[in-house]
């Protein structure tokens, strides 16, 4: 479905994330008869006054496929906090990544993936891209500007998820973007992790910011979508058709949701943020942890970038644990109390799971064999979380013997 080679562009507004844009953006109470929030509106057939109205084919809303005031309102407030020219409004993060990767590949391409990337990203580049002829080669989320050795004559998109799904690498984006622009490659990013408000990929380089709107903006798990925003007009235009020609739209209810998310996202992030860097810390003093991976913290793979391109953190982490038995491992998590079990991320209540990197990873080593833990941090007192997690440790050093 790719359009022909696009030139990268210049994004057409500055990102702004105040606490006012937020509570402002997308919302025009005066043109819905005062109301607060843009209603909801549930269609299918939007009504034409005549049919020479119908052949024209000109007025605002024409299907509701093609968008209604809930959805465009939307689009319009995502764009503007995240900078860019357009958005595109997907039914998952993942739908919003693959619509992104179709937007701007065809058969014949050549695509540049992190090695750190979101698995279900990386299955879809195995299991979909490649049927299509398009070649995906994994590179070292850390490679920075050495990703030109692997540019190729039909590299069209180059990749980016800062930091790495589960390992946390933060990449060099602006490094590796201003090689691709060398050489006319669209650079998409996954930003789920830091959102916009944190991490302003579009001034950074990127040519398109995605986002799994399920977790940070949806904030509350109850909900599935994503959004992807193009910096300039040309891309949105390659959005905006692939996302079109799929016949792609979202349900007035979840974007009404989704909307509320976005007006407390910055007050929600700040805690997340403050909650998550004082568990991780907290957990870089116990003796059975080998290491910490929140770039937040000194030490973490990819911390200077982090510290000089992003303006925040996320409240997902992982830590590599010393060689316990699996059965170890899974009765410490078992018995902890405030962190539930299960996928996704970004809701209000902490999580964990155990996890193997070396499973997804091709072009860059991990070094443990056993499990390491993701954990992502709610909105609970972190007192409470620490006090979980101690005991979490009794119940784990009493399968040492
Ligand atoms: C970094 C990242 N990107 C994208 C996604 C996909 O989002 P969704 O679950 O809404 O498809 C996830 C899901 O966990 C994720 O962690």
């Amino acid at each position: 479905m790719g359009n022909d080679r696009i030139k990268p562009g210049t994004p057409t507004f500055s990102a702004s994330t105040s606490y006012t844009d937020l509570v402002n953006l997308g919302r025009a109470p005066h043109q819905h008869h005062g109301f607060i929030n843009i209603p909801v509106y549930h269609g299918s057939t939007v009504l034409f006054p005549t049919a020479k109205a119908y052949i024209e084919y000109k007025q605002e809303y024409t299907y509701t496929r093609t968008g209604t005031p809930t959805s465009r309102n939307f689009e319009k407030a995502v764009a503007k906090l995240e900078g860019g020219f357009g958005t595109i409004v997907c039914p998952s993060g993942l739908n919003a990544i693959s619509t992104s990767l179709l937007a701007f590949l065809k058969n014949g391409d050549h695509l540049l993936m992190v090695d750190s990337v979101y698995k279900s990203t990386r299955r879809f580049c195995e299991m979909f891209l490649r049927n299509l002829d398009i070649e995906t080669t994994y590179y070292d989320p850390l490679i920075g500007a050495g990703i030109e050795r692997f540019i190729k004559s039909n590299t069209r998109v180059i990749y980016i998820e800062s930091p790495g799904s589960q390992t946390m690498e933060v990449q060099d984006l602006p490094a590796i973007a201003d090689v691709a622009h060398q050489h006319e490659i669209v650079v998409i990013a996954d930003n789920t992790w830091a959102t916009s408000v944190y991490y302003d990929v579009l001034k950074l380089g990127a040519d398109v910011n995605v986002q799994a709107v399920t977790k940070y903006i949806g904030g509350h798990s109850d909900l599935m979508m994503g959004v992807a925003t193009a910096g300039c007009e040309k891309h949105y235009a390659a959005l905006k058709s692939a996302h079109m020609l799929q016949g792609i739209q979202v349900s007035g209810d979840d974007i009404n949701l989704a909307a509320r998310g976005l007006r407390t996202l910055r007050l929600r992030l700040e805690r997340h943020m403050e909650n998550g860097i004082a568990v991780a810390e907290w957990l870089g003093t116990r003796t059975e942890i080998v290491e910490v991976l929140h770039p937040a913290l000194a030490g973490s793979p990819g911390h200077d970038i982090w510290k000089r391109d992003f303006e925040g953190a996320g409240s997902l982490f992982s830590v590599r644990l010393k060689p316990y038995d699996d059965d170890a491992v899974f009765a410490m998590l078992d018995h902890l109390e405030h962190f539930g079990i299960g996928a996704s991320w970004g809701g209000f209540e902490s999580l964990v799971i155990p996890f193997n990197p070396s499973i997804n990873r091709t072009a860059s080593d991990w070094p443990d064999k056993g499990y390491s833990l993701r954990f992502y941090i709610g909105l609970e007192n972190p007192e409470d979380l620490i006090a979980d997690l101690k005991s979490g440790f009794e119940v784990l050093n009493s399968f040492k013997s």
